[in-house]
Order: C-alpha cells, then structure tokens, then sequence
C-alpha cells in the first residue's frame, strides 16, 4: 500500500502492508525510536503517539486507516532544538526510573495539556490512568504536569 503519513512536520510517501501497525512504521521504516513497544496489545500505553492530535496506541493502530494522517511523536514535542515544557518538568522533578513508558506517559500528558490547559490533580490522574509504569513513577509524573500548569 502506498501510504501518504506527515510525521512530525515531515511528509512522507511509503509502501507497507495494510495490517502494519503504525509503531513499526514509526520505528522501523522512520527509525523514530521514541516511540516504545510494550505490551503490543493496546494495554500500556507506552507506544501513544498523537494521530491527528489524538492520543493513539501505535501499536494496535494498523496504517490501512492513517492515510493522510498527522502523527506526532516524541521526536516531535520539541520546537527549534527546545524541549517542550513537559520533557524539561519531566527532567527537573527526575521522573523517570527505568525511563522505557516515559515517551508515551509525556505525549498523553501533551495530549491533556492542550486541551485542558489547567487541569486538577483529579484530572491530571484520571487522564494519565491508562498508561501504565511498572517502576511506579506515577506520583512524580502527577507532579510533573502540575509543574508546568498555569
Ligand atoms: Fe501499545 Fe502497550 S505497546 S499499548
């Protein structure tokens, strides 16, 4: 299939199969490697990148339905070689551990913060619940995007 993709500002013409999950594409035709593999079941969350500014788990998301899409991943938060808001909370409260769920915890927080400017603790919780750390850096995360709310 010949599939037309923006990633991250750039426009790309590629050619794979129908079924291929996007986090492959992202990773291995791309070689965008931010963009982690973890459960591969749609569980985790580790592999969320933004699909036409919607938060989206690459790895249950087959490109058959991403022609023409806008996709932007971690490599893509940051603005002329500065880190966006979020990645430099992340790095002044410390918050990851083994770091490997970061870039998909980071890109549902951007998700949030674009859309809810100045969210609660409850929200901020609620809206971070469905990607999963396995170092149970939760409460540092929590604090990282309260950090950088109006
Ligand atoms: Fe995609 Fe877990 S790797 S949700």
């Amino acid at each position: 299939m010949a599939l037309s993709l923006t990633v991250n500002g750039q426009h790309y013409s590629l050619d794979v199969e129908l079924d291929t999950p996007l986090l492959w594409v992202l990773r291995d035709e791309l070689k965008l490697k931010g963009t982690k593999f973890g459960c591969g079941a749609g569980l985790c969350g580790a592999c969320t990148v933004h699909v036409n500014g919607q938060p989206t788990r690459s790895c249950s998301t087959p490109v058959e339905y991403l022609d023409g899409a806008e996709i932007t991943t971690i490599e893509g938060l940051s603005e002329n070689g500065e880190l966006h808001p979020l990645q430099k909370a992340w790095v002044a409260e410390g918050v990851p551990q083994c770091g490997y769920c970061q870039s998909g915890q980071i890109m549902t927080a951007a998700h949030l913060l674009a859309n809810t400017p100045s969210p609660s603790r409850d929200e901020i919780v609620t809206a971070m619940s469905g990607n999963l750390c396995r170092c149970g850096t939760y409460s540092r995360i929590v604090a990282a995007v309260e950090s950088v709310v109006d």
